[in-house]
């Protein structure tokens, strides 16, 4: 446990949001610093430009965190507003990006907002939408997405991540928490400085609400399909290199990108309503 768990209590916002204020060290610590965050950050990097239609275009990036998406685009020629309510990892993303002296900061606008301000504050409407690794952290995942519909242009894309309930129950299972697994009793509470998602979502909820809220799947993959299993982890840059190349062959391919730990879309807003 980190000294300051016992010290510090967290809530939740009034909508049952959780914001990373407190978080950002941990969260760089937990996941950035680690072997998963950088597959994470490699795989989106290999995926993102397959999945998605770029051409410099203005991006809005909800949740935007510690701020490793919005320097992705930056570097790529994109204009990047970054939306993130918790002043913490919107600090430390600035304080990041000034460090990286190659970064085009001017391109990135920095605004402390949830998502469901932003069609008051970013209206658009916006031909691309980064939403990443956000909705399991909210009270209601399923408006969260109507919301992001709302502020996409006809015709607009949206790359949505989320964290992968059923991943999650099958990685429960492996670690020998079969109760919890047999039970579902799954998600986090969000309480302390646990990373344990409160609204892990299912890809049937996603086919669903996505309905419901105008949009189409267009593309899904698994990120970490198969990281989170190994019984070794691998032990040397060789390993590291084969684990990659197995991610990346099967990413794609049913059936091994529906036990993602976390499921990726491209999900666009069609030009004339269904
Ligand atoms: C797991 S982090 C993901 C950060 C980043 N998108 C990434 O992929 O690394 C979840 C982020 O969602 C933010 N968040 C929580 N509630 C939110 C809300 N209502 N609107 C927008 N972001 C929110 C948190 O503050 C946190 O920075």
């Amino acid at each position: 446990m980190h000294p300051n768990d016992k010290l510090t209590h967290y809530e939740l916002t009034q909508a049952g949001d959780r914001y990373f204020d407190g978080l950002a060290d941990k969260f760089s610590r937990s996941l950035y610093q680690a072997p998963r965050g950088e597959l994470r950050l490699t795989m989106l990097d290999y995926l993102l430009p397959q999945m998605l239609q770029l051409s410099e275009q203005k991006v809005l990036d909800v949740g935007g965190g510690l701020g490793q998406q919005a320097a992705w685009f930056a570097g790529r020629g994109h204009a990047v507003t970054m939306a993130e309510p918790s002043s913490d990892m919107l600090t430390y993303a600035q304080q990041w990006h000034r460090d990286e002296k190659t970064l085009p900061q001017e391109v990135i606008t920095y605004l402390q907002a949830p998502l469901q301000e932003l069609p008051l504050q970013v209206p658009g409407p916006w031909s691309l939408i980064t939403c990443h690794a956000v909705l399991e952290w909210l009270g209601d995942p399923q408006a969260a997405l109507a919301i992001l519909s709302r502020l996409l242009a006809p015709g607009g894309q949206l790359s949505l991540m989320v964290f992968n309930r059923d991943a999650l129950r099958f990685s429960n299972a492996v670690k020998g928490n079969l109760e919890k697994a047999l039970s579902d009793r799954l998600a986090g509470k969000g309480k302390r400085q646990r990373l344990t998602p409160i609204s892990p979502v299912s890809h049937n909820e996603i086919t669903q609400w996505s309905v419901e809220s105008g949009l189409q799947i267009v593309s899904v993959a698994g990120i970490r399909v198969f990281q989170d299993y190994l019984r070794q982890p691998p032990a040397t840059p060789a390993e590291n290199e084969t684990l990659l190349a197995l991610e990346k062959q099967y990413c794609r391919q049913d059936p091994h990108w529906r036990l993602g730990r976390y499921l990726l879309y491209t999900l666009i807003k069609p030009e004339t309503p269904e």
